[in-house]
């Protein structure tokens, strides 16, 4: 054979017989078949064999049957992040003259795919408020298609009756869709308390260090497999297998990550209840955050996001004084990693509530608390 040829025929290999604890990183769009009776083309790669990486590689698929038996469900997909999750649920769940429902809690961007994309289908998805539980039942039509779910709330933290909602779609036929990326997948437990398809953002606390976007989308059972398999083909969502080799190292210390974010986050969200400046603490352990109870009742702990509510005496504008006086504290979107953040949502609004620029989320990190404590005192010096 010519150099040329040697180059990509090489007859020389290295053993094969290596083992290791660390999940290799397989790479590759090509997958080789032995024989052309074989060659396929199917998402379904965990029954039949590989055959594209757009599929995952080994890698992929290691990061998706690890989530699966931690979550348990039977199977997961893995995709690019948590919003095309999102998306992936949306189209598997909905078509032309679907209605669906959303908690007007839930994470911007659902909320915006629901009045962009969807609304351009011609599917509707109407906003409901997240504390009302079986009254759900209330707001299903004949062409409900799917209720989403997000327990916790985003920003304002409602906790959700994700049992109740289920009760009531399910005696109707209607699939129930959960975001459960602040449970990590493991706080509350999603398939236990009825969901059909569960999503969560690897990107907050599996990655857990801020530094890739994945996302998953775990099915109930063997049907909502088959439904979101052929979208999440068409949709191409393909991910990189150096992403989910990330995420693989991610899901070991995830345990003992989250241990110490539940106990800082709760030692720093007490310390604000006792704030004078601090009106209200909308953290999930705490009788303070709406929806406490079905917390207390449903979920096996907390994790490291929540907001804080200023007091009227202090303008819109001191509270981004106080944002921008912080030193350790970060200002930054996103959370679940090991530093912490805070942002203001100078803006945000929900039905019959005006924040009036006073609401501000933190992410507690793996910082000595005392040195985050001094930190958000000296903030709040600076503006009383
Ligand atoms: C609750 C929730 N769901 C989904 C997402 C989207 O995740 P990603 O950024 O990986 O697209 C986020 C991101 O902030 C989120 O907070």
């Amino acid at each position: 054979m010519d150099w040329r040829t040697k180059l990509l025929n090489p007859s020389l290999k290295a053993r094969q017989d290596y083992r290791s604890l660390a999940v290799p990183v397989y790479r590759g769009s090509t997958v080789l078949f032995h024989d052309q009776a074989v060659v396929t083309d199917d998402w379904r790669q965990a029954e039949y064999g590989y055959s594209y990486g757009l599929y995952g590689t080994p890698t992929t698929l290691e990061l998706a049957a690890r989530l699966a038996e931690l979550e348990g469900a039977s199977e997961t997909f893995i995709v690019p992040g948590g919003q095309a999750a999102i998306a992936l649920i949306y189209f598997a769940y909905c078509q032309a003259g679907s209605h669906a429902l959303v908690p007007h809690s839930a994470y911007g961007p659902n909320k915006a795919m629901a009045e962009g994309i969807m609304r351009g289908l011609n599917i509707e998805v109407e906003a409901y408020a997240p504390l009302i539980g079986a009254g759900i039942d209330g707001l299903i039509r004949e062409n409900t298609s799917l209720i989403w779910c997000e327990s916790p709330g985003s920003v304002t933290m409602e906790v959700q009756d994700v049992p109740a909602i289920v009760q009531a779609a399910h005696a109707r036929g209607v699939a129930v869709a959960l975001d459960n990326t602040y449970a990590a997948g493991v706080m509350f437990d999603a398939f236990a308390h009825g969901v059909d398809v569960s999503m969560q953002a690897l990107t907050k606390y599996v990655g857990g260090h801020s530094d890739l976007l994945l996302g998953s989308v775990s099915a109930r059972d063997k049907a909502a497999y088959e439904r979101l398999g052929p979208i999440y083909q068409q949709l191409g969502l393909a991910v990189s297998p150096d992403d989910c080799s990330l995420a693989l190292r991610g899901l070991q210390t995830l345990a003992v990550r989250l241990e110490v974010l539940e106990r800082n986050t709760l030692e720093i969200a007490n310390w604000l209840v006792d704030h004078p400046l601090v009106a209200q603490v909308l953290h999930p352990a705490l009788p303070s955050c709406p929806g406490h109870d079905t917390w207390a009742r449903d979920f096996s702990g907390s994790t490291s996001v929540f907001s804080f509510i200023f007091k009227d005496t202090i303008a819109a504008g001191q509270v981004v004084e106080f944002i921008n006086q912080l030193k350790i504290f970060k200002i930054g979107m996103s959370w679940g990693g090991v530093h912490s953040l805070a942002v203001v949502y100078p803006d945000l609004q929900r039905p019959n509530q005006d924040f009036g620029g006073r609401i501000v989320r933190l992410n507690i990190g793996l910082e000595k608390v005392e040195d985050l404590t001094i930190d958000l005192a000296q903030a709040m010096a600076k503006i009383s």
